[in-house]
């Protein structure tokens, strides 16, 4: 067996090489650079294990500031487990360890002096369930500011967070509300405001729209096109076409053999512009995939 070198796998059109990986289940990352775009996340050869299982293996990726990301794959991938390594979510899982790097900015998020703290304000994290307070939709709001002991006027702090949420119009004369009173739709959107509150660049949403109907899902998809203007996204989704229409780069994970242990671990297959990914792909497991061979 050859060692898939750095030139075959940036050419993705190398058939005889996707089938050799498929084989013999290569770490079969296929790396797109963002090219001309600044990288915000330079992820290098991150693996992730609960306690001795790997749970996901050598991802090397570089994300783009300014873009919507998409993860895909199948369940059990390691869609959540990585996307959790962004924002030092794993941290909080007592058997999780992380190896590998990952630059942010340039900066190794890793270091012993990065506050993991400080790390969940400037990259937030949005989930599969909405999971406001159980307050006001104001204090939702105004929470992570008051703990920040950001200064300023919080009517105002809190209505700009509600209108980039997309959220100001229909709950504006109902702020002191409990928020279990919302919908779905709007629990999930006060959410993601509640996340903007705290002034992040980066949102991590995984499978946001899962548990909503596809006009609150839409209503978000809308939303996260007019927040990419001034962050970037992350998105884990099981929903193809909702990768197809919102991301502009898609990695596709899948479950492979671990051929060092024999586990079952998952890995990024192919990473690169969603139209290629969903139109072109280069590898046949991505193909299987998003033409709903296998999933
Ligand atoms: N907290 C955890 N402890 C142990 N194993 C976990 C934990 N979270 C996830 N796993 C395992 O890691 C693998 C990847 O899971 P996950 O990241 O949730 O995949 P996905 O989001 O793609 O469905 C699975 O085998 C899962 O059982
Ligand atoms: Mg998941």
């Amino acid at each position: 067996m050859t060692e898939p070198s750095e030139a075959r796998h940036s050419d993705g059109r190398n058939e005889e090489w996707a089938r050799e990986a498929a084989d013999v289940s290569t770490p079969a990352a296929v790396i797109a650079e963002p090219a001309g775009r600044e990288t915000i996340f330079d992820v290098d050869n991150v693996s992730v294990y609960y306690s001795d299982k790997r749970a996901v293996r050598d991802v090397r990726i570089k994300l783009a500031r300014n873009e919507i990301t998409a993860l895909i794959g199948p369940s059990g991938c390691g869609k959540s487990t990585f996307i959790r390594c962004l924002n030092r979510m794993n941290d909080l899982i007592p058997t999780a360890r992380v190896t590998g790097a990952i630059g942010y900015h340039g900066q190794d998020l890793y270091a012993s002096d990065v506050d993991p703290v400080q790390v969940r304000k400037r990259i937030g994290m949005v989930f599969q369930k909405p999971n406001p307070f159980p307050k006001s939709i104001y204090d939702n709001i105004a929470f992570g500011p008051r703990v920040m002991g950001v200064k300023g006027d919080m009517d105002e702090i809190v209505e700009t967070a509600l209108r980039r949420g997309a959220l100001w119009d229909e709950v504006k004369d109902r702020l002191k509300t409990n928020a279990f009173g919302m919908s779905g739709g709007q629990q999930q959107r006060l959410c993601i405001a509640r996340s903007l509150a705290t002034s992040p660049d980066v949102l991590l949403m995984d499978e946001p729209c899962s548990a909503l109907d596809p006009i609150s899902t839409g209503r978000i998809e809308d939303l996260m096109m007019e927040l990419k203007e001034d962050y970037s996204i992350v998105i884990v989704t099981h929903n193809m076409q909702q990768a197809a229409r919102v991301s502009d780069m898609t990695a596709f994970f899948t479950v492979e053999l671990d051929g060092d242990t024999g586990h079952r671990t998952g890995a990024v297959v192919e990473y690169d512009q969603t139209d290629k990914i969903f139109q072109n792909p280069s590898d046949k497991r991505t193909e299987d995939y998003v033409t709903g061979k296998v999933g």
